[in-house]
């Protein structure tokens, strides 16, 4: 048994949240790769027709691989349920996201959905969040919104990919992955952050899950509703 396997078993359990005609959101990464795949199994059997906006071109191509039909987020006017993973989850549900760099679309779904659905394995399961907050700052700005983020306490870092190359977010920006050690009131670290000019997104999830599937490597799941 598998984490993939565990993801497996759940998408049954997920299929009952989701309705004819729903509107749902696709987070990225692989807890939402997975799901995406054995939900849309699911949905033909059943016959169920849903739209997905997707949040990044990696989760797009997989859902359009899949069969499930994609809508843009400026044709939709809500969102039933959003699908995601997270890099970390403190005991109070907060959570950081972005470590495949989609945090913004990520964000603007969560904060909207009626329902937020999120998958993780139990090792990203903490009392306090301590995991470096992706933060997506516009290029101009990235050498004074480092300081500004230091300012704050961080630790800024330009997320870079092979041979040194920068990152780049599908928004056209670059990410400060940000090491804060362990940050004991998350939501006043994303007001502090967020306010900084050139800053467009943090990592810093702190709308709570509804539901939150709890994946042991057993293969087995714990739901915390
Ligand atoms: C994408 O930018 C992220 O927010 C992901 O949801 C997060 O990094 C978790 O990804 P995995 O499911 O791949 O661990």
């Amino acid at each position: 048994m598998t984490v993939d396997d565990a993801i497996k078993a759940l998408s049954s359990d997920i299929l009952k949240l989701v309705n004819d005609n729903y509107v749902l959101g696709l987070g990225s990464g692989r807890a939402a790769t997975a799901l995406v795949r054995y939900l849309s199994s699911h949905l033909k059997e059943k016959n169920i027709t849903v739209k997905a906006v997707p949040t990044s071109l990696q989760i797009k191509l997989e859902a359009e691989k899949c069969g499930i039909s994609i809508i843009e987020a400026d044709q939709i006017e809500h969102v039933d349920i959003v699908f995601d993973g997270a890099d970390q989850i403190d005991e109070k549900r907060n959570m950081i996201k972005g470590g495949g760099g989609a945090l913004l679309r990520e964000k603007i779904l969560i904060n909207v959905a009626k329902k937020v659905v999120i998958i993780a394995d139990e090792s990203k399961f903490v009392k306090k969040l301590n995991h470096s907050v992706p933060i997506e700052v516009h290029p101009f700005a990235r050498n004074i919104a480092a300081k500004q983020i230091q300012k704050c306490g961080g630790k800024p870092l330009l997320r870079t990919i092979d041979r040194g190359y920068p990152f780049v977010t599908e928004n056209g920006n670059i990410i400060l992955d940000s090491d804060f050690g362990e940050i004991l009131n998350p939501e006043e670290l994303a007001e502090k952050i967020i306010r900084i000019p050139g800053v467009i997104e943090v990592g810093i999830f702190t709308r709570k899950p509804d539901i939150l599937y709890k994946v042991k490597e057993n293969g087995k799941f714990d739901v915390l509703s």
